[in-house]
């Protein structure tokens, strides 16, 4: 089943597997002058061949470094050139093959050559198709984690879970904390459904396509309500992300690793400060699926990271935190607290 959902939040989203057969159609809709397909070293290895077929027409490749080291403002400076020197006009697209860190940089790339060409993702992990590529964030790191960013949604995203055939199982595990993150915020029928799976369940087809086809669903409902993270409702989906991001630039684990660290701190925040008691269920899943749920740093580390956090409008830390499972509440919380829930947590 292919979907497509479309409005200007979040651009056209065509959902499903078969839906990069698309791609060609949906790009000439857009008649761009130029195309730059930006890629990453495994990516280009497994798919690039596949999507310059589909695509049927001249375009440029450039194929960048894998994970985080893309999400760098020297990768930007490097890529703008780049786009200059080849004649890419404001009219022209960049097209995103590969894992959130990249859409991440791309998009951003995106958003500020000539103040905005256009541009369509192809997101090629489970992570990315539920979460990364969905809903115009963009970010690169520096010092903290997407700490310089634009919204800026994709024209078109192309979200194929055909895509995850070559993904490496460990990928997938990474992926599903952000799951279990929809489930806990706004999903509790999703969050039950994977406390029943085990991990072999991870590569069924038919269950990876359900998760997509919901997650997608549930991201696109949340920004068309608060694109722009305005109103607490897009702040939902940050469960787990306020600690989880600070873990992850300390520990240099995976995104969805470091997260499922960081939505255990942030479960027993809420214990201490909400009527939240699931953080043992929350623990159980996310170890049955082969995720850590351990903090392994130094809680006044973790502290100054938060810090730097985008959504500490006045100063102080502000969480999204549980409330039960499928029900989170917008809170402002003291250092003291937090520095307590994660010496628990440690
Ligand atoms: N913008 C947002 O709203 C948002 C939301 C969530 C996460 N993110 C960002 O996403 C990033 C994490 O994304 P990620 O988990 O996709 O990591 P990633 O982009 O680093 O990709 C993980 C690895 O999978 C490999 N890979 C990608 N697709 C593959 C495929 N089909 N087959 C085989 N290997 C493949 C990549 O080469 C890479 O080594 C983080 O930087 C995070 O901040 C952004």
């Amino acid at each position: 089943m292919v979907k497509v959902y479309s409005s200007p939040e979040v651009g056209k989203v065509i959902v499903g597997r078969g839906s990069l057969y698309r791609l060609k159609d949906e790009l000439d809709l857009l008649r761009p002058f130029k195309v730059m397909i930006v890629t990453t070293e495994n990516v280009a290895k497994l798919w690039l061949d596949r999507v310059l077929t589909l695509l049927d027409r001249v375009a440029d490749v450039t194929v960048l470094e894998d994970g985080e080291l893309a999400k760098d403002l020297k990768v930007v400076e490097r890529l703008l050139v780049e786009l200059l020197r080849k004649g890419f006009t404001r009219k022209s697209l960049l097209l995103a093959l590969g894992g959130g860190a990249l859409c991440d940089v791309i998009g951003f790339t995106a958003s500020i050559y000539m103040r905005g060409v256009l541009l369509s993702l192809v997101p090629t992990t489970l992570l990315a198709q539920i979460d990364a590529a969905i809903g115009g964030k963009t970010g690169i790191n520096l010092e903290g984690k997407n700490v310089v960013g634009t919204f800026y949604p994709a024209h078109v995203t192309i979200v194929d879970p055909e895509l995850l055939n070559t993904l490496p199982k460990e990928e997938l595990v990474n992926g599903m904390a952000e799951v279990v993150k929809y489930g806990i915020a706004l999903d509790q029928q999703l969050f039950e459904l994977i406390e029943l799976i085990d991990k072999s369940s991870l590569t069924d087809v038919s269950f990876l396509d359900k998760v997509v086809h919901e997650c997608v669903e549930d991201k696109i409902r949340i920004v068309i309500k608060d694109p722009r993270e305005e109103t607490g409702e897009r702040m939902k989906l940050n469960f787990g992300h306020t600690i989880g991001h600070a873990i992850e630039r300390l520990s240099g684990l995976e995104h969805g690793r470091a997260i499922s660290i960081g939505m255990v701190c942030e479960c027993r925040v809420a214990e201490l400060v909400t009527e939240f008691k699931d953080t043992d269920r929350v623990k159980a899943v996310l170890e049955k699926l082969g995720l850590p749920t351990q903090l392994n740093a130094d809680p006044k580390a973790v502290l100054k990271l938060i810090r730097m956090d985008k959504k500490s409008w006045y100063g102080k830390p502000i969480l999204a935190l549980p409330t039960k499972i499928g029900s989170i509440a917008i809170k402002e919380v003291e250092e003291e607290t937090i520095l307590r829930a994660l010496g628990e947590a440690s």
